[in-house]
């Protein structure tokens, strides 16, 4: 039964699933759509969401010395000038004169860039020129220089420029993080691959800081932590990897930096970075606010401004890890294929499929008052349609990890078959152990 398919995964195979289940739909899709903007469906909002709730959790919950912010996507204009993205945040663009398609310069094979021919048509690229991603707009009435504020590319200044009323409002010692998930922005040259990369996006960061003395153990220890959050998320570990920046892909922020790369049908891509950045952050913001952006460390009297090691992750990009991670189109038997999204069952969109046998003689009513009764505790969906092997299947194609079946004995003895989706054994249990027997399943989960 075990032979499976996973590995002839391509991204159409997956672009349409989530289309066809509810994931993700293209943005403004009834006008031709938006290139590199997506919409987030029923059940790709409520995967993106336990995601970004399980990052929390892992994040801020699980530390005692972590903390969260929610700052403004907006921010004076100053910031990007301190953080260096108005002067450095580029890309290296190229046109194609004959079919005007634009490219990442160092995204081309190296054909085409010694070449100066478009991948496309074969036609003359133009020189490169360096193109801010950084998208601007104006605030207020007055289009003017004084009135620019940028999106933000990056969650993380929001969190360097509120060091000091963390400090001062949280009576956090160093070391200790501060955690945000949110909304960032790029004029990305080329997006493609579905939601890998597009130009809105969500990011979840956490800055560290710490003293400059110890950025090496801290950056060891954040890069442990980082991998073992993946594994927790169900992520299987041989498609994982770290990949270290040389010398010419290091950000102008970083001293270090290492990538946590995943393997994707389009290839090995960042997923996740780890960054020693130094105190670059806090010593610019310093400079440009005029603030002192210091730490004063109690007991040796000594001042110096932090290091930060900063854990930068994808939120969007997750979604997409997870996705490819759990498709699997399992050979069921000669005649018998089945799709299944093995989502680690924390994350799952739905946890709990109900469904009567059959409508009639009171099944449904009572199917209807467990699922009623499970709602409090799990996310749960209620079928009736359709014979219930296909109910089954289609509760695998979204990776729903248990389902329930009423039937004629439950009116007799008040038990239902707990079907679980990997093994798709049953079980007979009494109504009343549901709840549990569905904990300490999550809780000893492990991938078949
Ligand atoms: N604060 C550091 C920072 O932003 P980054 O490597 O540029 O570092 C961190 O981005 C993470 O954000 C990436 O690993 C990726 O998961 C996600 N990300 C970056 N650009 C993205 C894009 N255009 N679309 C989707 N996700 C993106």
């Amino acid at each position: 039964m075990e032979e499976t398919k996973q590995n002839t995964l391509t991204m159409d195979m997956l672009v349409s699933l989530c289309k066809r289940r509810g994931f993700v739909f293209q943005s403004s899709e009834i006008y031709g759509g938006l290139s590199s903007a997506w919409d987030y469906g029923p059940l790709g909002v409520e995967l993106k969401n336990n995601i970004k709730d399980f990052w929390w959790k892992e994040m801020t919950g699980m530390y005692e010395n972590i903390v969260g912010i929610d700052a403004a996507i907006m921010m004076h204009p100053r910031v990007w000038e301190a953080s260096g993205h108005v002067e450095n945040f580029s890309d290296p663009l190229v046109d194609c004169r004959e079919c005007r398609q634009r490219f990442r310069e160092d995204n081309l094979p190296e054909e085409n860039r010694a070449g100066r021919k478009c991948p496309e048509c074969g036609g003359e690229l133009t020189e490169p020129r360096q193109f801010n991603l950084m998208f601007q707009t104006n605030l207020g009435a007055v289009e003017d220089s004084s009135s620019i504020v940028y999106l933000r590319p990056e969650t993380a200044q929001g969190i360097y420029v509120n060091f000091k009323n963390v400090v001062q409002t949280s009576r956090q010692k160093i070391p200790f993080g501060i955690a945000q998930v949110g909304k960032a922005f790029r004029n990305e040259i080329t997006t493609k691959n579905f939601i890998f990369r597009t130009c809105e996006f969500e990011q979840m960061e956490m800055q560290f800081f710490i003293d400059p003395k110890e950025d090496e153990k801290w950056f060891e220890y954040w890069k442990e932590q980082r991998w073992d959050y993946y594994k927790k998320l169900g992520i299987r570990e041989n498609k994982l990897r770290f990949h270290q920046h040389g010398p010419d892909e290091l950000a102008h922020y970083a001293k270090d930096a290492y990538d946590i790369e995943y393997e994707f049908p389009f290839g090995w891509k960042e997923l996740e970075g780890v960054h020693n950045r130094t105190d670059y952050d806090l010593r610019r913001h310093g400079e440009y606010s005029g603030k002192e952006l210091t730490y004063l460390e109690e007991a040796t009297k000594e001042r110096y401004i932090p290091y930060v090691i900063e854990t930068s992750a994808g939120l969007t990009r997750t979604v997409l890890t997870v996705l490819a991670d759990a498709y699997e189109e399992e050979v069921v038997d000669e005649k018998d294929t089945r799709t299944v999204l093995r989502f680690h069952p924390r994350i799952a969109p739905v946890t709990v499929g109900v469904f009567p046998l059959v409508k009639k003689d009171g099944l449904a009513e009572l199917a209807r008052e467990i699922e009623g009764n499970l709602r409090s505790d799990f996310s749960t969906f209620y079928d009736q349609g359709g014979a219930i092997g296909r109910r089954y299947r289609r509760q695998d194609e979204i990776g729903t990890p248990y389902c329930v079946t009423i039937d004629y004995q439950t009116k007799d003895d008040n038990t239902v078959t707990l079907r679980y989706r990997d093994s798709m054994e049953q079980e007979r249990i009494a109504i009343e152990e549901i709840p549990s027997r569905i904990r300490e399943a999550i809780k000893g989960y492990r991938r078949v």
